[in-house]
């Protein structure tokens, strides 16, 4: 095997024995799970055994640091029910699902790149015509969005239904308030045409919850909790890849700074064009004389499998 690298090398250097004792343990441990009558969960406990006992290895990860390590996972379980979800927090900064998202939606053609759901969608959203309004009550500058819904041919996807989500401009979603408002959130269908066009608020940055154990790690090691602005999408229709993505506004300083979960993808990320006040709106709503922005997503679906 290969001789582990070491915090201080040359105080830890394992030696031959020491390195047939750690060689023989992963192998003990390796096998305890070869009866395993589920050969995918029999995979998945021996690569995580390997993968585990490698990481130990290179750091020599110390005692103290393996029950801070426990004592870290215990007060993010214990921070955790239905409203706080701090094991995903840790999953999402570490990009631990944004890799998941990535390996379980192969590349095919020039189809919408996947990202990650988040912890605000919500299984319930009100149905809006087209060119209605997903903002509702959620504050902020109102935005046009249009595009289409196509397949790998080009071909338009007619009824597809989109659903959208976004924080309003407190970066607040409606869950996080206390009063059961439903805003920010909605979903629609293309039109025969495969087009769609909806109102809603101009994405804003906003901080991922980072008063537990995930934030304290953040500020430990420097990183910002903020995500980029986005507006989340979730497009289905029969026979296409579900497709959950976002899109993100181009020349938003926090793309430069980084996402905090790594779910920025350059194919997502959209100009948006404000307007001045007073400009006509696209389909002649009143504005009241207030600046909004548009924006064009023009949606590829893959197939299903
Ligand atoms: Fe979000």
């Amino acid at each position: 095997m290969t001789r582990p690298t070491s915090r201080n090398a040359a105080d830890t250097d394992p030696g031959p024995e020491q390195v047939r004792r750690e060689d023989e343990l992963v192998a003990r441990v390796v096998e305890s799970f070869a009866a395993s009558p589920d050969p995918r969960l029999r995979l998945l406990m021996q690569a995580l055994t390997r993968h585990l006992h490698a990481f130990i290895r290179e750091v020599r990860l110390t005692e103290d640091e393996l029950f801070a390590a426990i004592r870290f996972l215990t007060d993010a379980g214990h921070l955790t029910d239905d409203e706080r979800q701090e094991l995903i927090l840790l999953s999402d900064v570490l990009g631990a699902s944004m890799q998941t998202i990535t390996v379980n939606n192969q590349a095919f053609g020039d189809a919408t790149e996947a990202t990650v759901l988040g912890p605000f969608h919500t299984e319930s959203s009100p149905e809006i015509e087209p060119g209605g309004d997903v903002a509702g009550a959620a504050s902020g500058m109102p935005c046009w969005v249009e595009g289409t819904v196509r397949d790998g041919q080009g071909l338009p996807v007619p009824h597809a239904r989109i659903e959208v989500w976004e924080a309003d401009d407190r970066g607040r979603y409606d869950v996080q308030y206390a009063d059961d408002r439903v805003a920010g959130r909605a979903h629609l269908r293309t039109d025969a045409s495969g087009g769609y066009r909806f109102w809603a608020v101009k994405p804003t940055p906003y901080p991922i919850p980072d008063d537990g154990p995930v934030g304290a790690m953040l500020r430990a090691v420097g990183r910002s909790p903020v995500r980029a602005s986005h507006l989340h999408f979730l497009v289905t229709a029969p026979g296409y890849r579900r497709l959950v993505t976002h899109i993100f506004v181009e020349g938003d300083e926090q793309l430069v700074v980084g996402d905090s979960v790594f779910g920025v993808r350059d194919s997502l990320i959209k100009p948006f064009e404000d307007q001045a006040g007073g400009t006509p709106a696209p389909d002649g709503r009143d504005l009241g004389g207030r600046p909004w922005t548009r924006t064009r997503f023009d949606i590829v679906l893959a197939p299903e499998g």
